[in-house]
């Protein structure tokens, strides 16, 4: 696969070397050869296995559990049931104070009751001498039921939705003008209803925990994505000092919000490993992820659009209906993207929610904007037709100069031109505007575009760099390598700001018992953490300065600080200098370390007066070309380019893998992936790869990506995250294309062929 990386471009401070090149990822050779430990990969002597007994009903009380037969396995040590295991102790409740728990899991008191909330909650744990009799002897224990009705049908329940609170850091709802009277009086219209359907988290690592108590200190292996949460939660729940849980997880197998809050897996582990008093393993089974890890929440929307005759907006209309568990989860910020992408003088957004009695929803990957730029993008396009217009062209007649809501400027947006550069790379001229008329053989070939937004949050990171005396740099922070790259950028920046040679630089990470870094999620821990890296390492070379200038005999007595240089491992005033080796050797130290601390009062109080001022956010444009047999009406998509406004590139090569791995996971939005639930029982029937397909290597095709590379003035170093920007638009790029090779309008996701036969 051949990729073009754009031009890497200096960062903002300091010269840069690392910034924005290609760099392996430092943790690659540990991953490829296996010497890397998962969370279900140490050993430890008295390690036992443990497995999940699925309830089998969507709600209602355990009125017997017999777990004779479970117990009579050979290899059995313990089974745990409500009725046998001392209940934890309820769930901390999130605040916006603790930014770490603002993520959405479940209320409920596993083992603490005989309540059950979904089908598929655990209600017993078997703990056995292997994993194999642990899930035979799970196969055993026979529950029974007193059934309580139970709300399980999104169909059937989404009338009963309720308006979505607004909260601090995000808003539900939002009106300018009067939107719906000029809908009804615009030339040109579209009032279109989409729908999506739930999706489930698939990462390549299964969720697992690995649980070790020594008194009240507690060892856990865990993949998360969120080590500050994950302690707190542990230690309110098991009634022990935060102090004495050590949680480590430096090698996590992806997470894309899965693993960003503590499910009923981690905290079960957790409990069998006290009640038993050995070291106890719980690898969820893929069913098992299905089961007790939520997913992305099913989704209706409406949206609609008024235009004049040359294109503008005058009314832009996007409602949704989302569904959370009525035992947690939180509504999606569906209509998020629609608040920023179109300059209509009459806007109305509202989204609401049902609670369902099925695991709660929880985050993965743009949660919102994912399905929200769908629902919207597929819409504009819609319009462009019923314009006549190029759809290219209609959204450059409505793009705003300012928020089209808030009024703030933009901190930086360059959709024309990502626009421009997109349709010049793509050949988007040889594209014929006629629905249908364009051929490969007998494949119907389409076009289409859509716009990617996601917004660029920055929160908090706490960071130390010390430097040793041989001159190596150690940056620590509990940050998330969640497989993309993340402590690779920071020894980059780190390498940058100290002059020092990329193999000098050390990061470690994962491990609670660093300083605490931010949760890897809402595409916001490389900025987050960067910012204090860069921060840290100002501060070191502040004190580096001023061991160098004391220095008997120092070259650089007498010069001005702010003349100082960092750069070839050492301090410089023009070419008058000393290396970190000989500054620390002549200050008699083994090493000088600088640290930053952040606090989350200051981070809001940031937050909330930047969001006055500006609106931040990666953007991209996404374009696609399908192939559409005629007579099946498969679909393949044969050529795919994503460009994107993401601020300054720290790393060509990861980058270029997180926004193609994004556009990966939208194409399966688009054309497969799909929760089935049974509306009767609420048990999720394809609990598997086998049956919820994601994409093989088959259905993607080359995937090229492109940036800008144009710092965000006020981001650290002007970078945006990209976690998540490459998912959205995907799948409306998809439909829209589709609607190009086809003249068919698919509104409901996935775009499967029964559906377009039908239309
Ligand atoms: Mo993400 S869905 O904030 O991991």
């Amino acid at each position: 696969m051949s990729v073009k990386y754009a031009e890497a471009e200096p960062a903002t401070t300091g010269a840069a070397k690392y910034v924005g090149q290609a760099v392996d990822r430092l943790d690659g050779p540990a991953k490829t050869t296996g010497e890397a430990r998962y969370a279900a990969e140490h050993p430890y002597p008295d390690l036992a296995y443990a497995a999940l007994v699925h309830a089998t009903i969507p709600r209602g009380r355990i009125t017997a559990i017999d777990t004779a037969a479970a117990r009579a396995v050979r290899g059995v040590i313990d089974v745990l049931t409500h009725e046998s295991t001392p209940a934890m102790k309820p769930p901390p409740k999130p605040s916006v104070l603790d930014l770490s728990s603002m993520v959405s899991g479940t209320t409920v008191n596993y083992l603490g009751t005989d309540e059950v909330h979904w089908n598929g909650q655990p209600i017993a744990v078997v703990v056995a001498e292997t994993p194999e009799t642990a899930r035979y002897a799970a196969s055993l224990v026979r529950p029974a039921y007193q059934e309580l009705p139970a709300a399980t049908d999104f169909e059937a329940e989404k009338q009963h939705a309720v308006p979505q609170k607004s909260s601090l850091i995000a808003e539900a709802s939002a009106n300018k003008g009067d939107a719906p009277a000029a809908l009804a009086a615009a030339p040109y219209a579209v009032d279109l209803t989409f729908s999506t359907p739930p999706h489930n988290h698939n990462a390549i690592e299964p969720h697992a925990t690995t649980a070790v108590w020594d008194g009240d200190r507690l060892t856990l292996h865990e993949g998360t994505q969120n080590i500050p949460w994950t302690r707190r939660h542990l230690a309110l729940r098991f009634g022990v000092p935060e102090k004495g849980i050590r949680i480590l997880s430096p090698n996590v197998g992806g997470g894309f919000g899965g693993k960003a809050s503590v499910w009923a897996g981690t905290l079960l582990a957790v409990l069998a490993a006290r009640v038993t008093g050995r070291a106890v393993r719980l690898a969820l089974t893929r069913e098992s992820v299905y089961h007790t890890v939520g997913g992305r929440t099913a989704s209706t929307q409406r949206v609609a659009l008024g235009a004049e005759a040359d294109g503008r907006l005058t009314a832009l209309i996007h409602t949704s209906v989302s569904r959370t568990g009525r035992s947690g989860g939180s509504g999606e910020q569906i209509t998020a993207a629609s608040r920023h992408l179109y300059a209509a003088p009459n806007i109305h957004l509202q989204q609401h929610t049902v609670p369902l009695d099925l695991l709660a929803n929880t985050f993965m990957r743009a949660p919102g904007e994912s399905i929200g730029t769908f629902a919207m993008e597929s819409a504009v396009d819609e319009l462009a037709w019923k314009l006549g217009m190029d759809p290219i062209e209609l959204r450059m007649r409505n793009e705003p100069e300012r928020d089209p809501l808030g009024g703030q400027a933009f901190s930086a947006r360059r959709l024309r031109e990502v626009y421009a550069l997109g349709a010049e790379r793509f050949g988007w001229r040889e594209r014929d505007p006629r629905a249908g008329a364009m051929r490969d053989g007998r494949w119907l070939v389409g076009m289409g575009v859509a716009t990617a937004y996601h917004p660029s949050l920055q929160m908090m990171a706490s960071v130390t760099v010390r430097l040793e005396a041989g001159g190596t740099v150690v940056v620590r922070s509990g940050l998330h390598e969640v497989g993309m790259g993340a402590a690779t950028v920071q020894a980059q920046i780190a390498a940058d700001e100290l002059g020092v040679p990329l193999e000098k630089v050390r990061v470690e990470y994962g491990d609670s018992d660093l300083p605490p870094g931010t949760q890897a999620a809402g595409s916001a821990q490389t900025a987050s953490v960067a910012a204090s890296v860069i921060a840290a390492c100002e501060k070191l070379k502040r004190t580096l300065t001023g061991l160098a200038r004391r220095a008997p005999g120092s070259p650089l007595r007498g010069s001005r600080p702010a003349d100082v240089r960092a750069r070839d491992g050492g301090l410089y005033a023009g070419d008058r200098g000393l290396t970190y080796v000989e500054i620390l050797a002549s200050a008699g130290r083994g090493h000088v370390e600088a640290g930053v601390k952040t606090s989350t009062l200051a981070f809001m109080a940031k937050f909330l007066r930047e969001r006055r001022k500006w609106v931040k956010a990666a953007t991209g444009a996404q374009f696609c070309e399908v192939r559409v047999d005629p007579d099946t009406m498969e679909v393949r998509v044969s050529r795919w380019l994503g460009v994107f406004d993401a601020g300054t590139i720290i790393n060509a090569r990861t980058a270029a893998s997180q926004l193609r791995g994004g556009i990966v996971m939208g194409l399966g939005m688009a054309l497969s992936e799909h929760t089935l639930i049974d509306p009767r029982s609420g048990r999720v029937v394809n609990p598997s790869l086998s049956e919820y397909h994601v994409p093989v290597h088959a259905d993607v095709p080359h995937i090229d990506v492109e940036w800008l590379n144009e710092p965000d003035p006020n981001m650290p170093l002007g970078l945006r995250g990209i976690g998540e920007v490459g998912i959205t638009g995907v799948a409306a790029a998809v439909a829209n294309a589709v609607r190009h090779a086809t003249g068919k309008r698919v509104a409901d996701l996935p775009i499967t062929l029964d559906k377009l036969l039908e239309l």
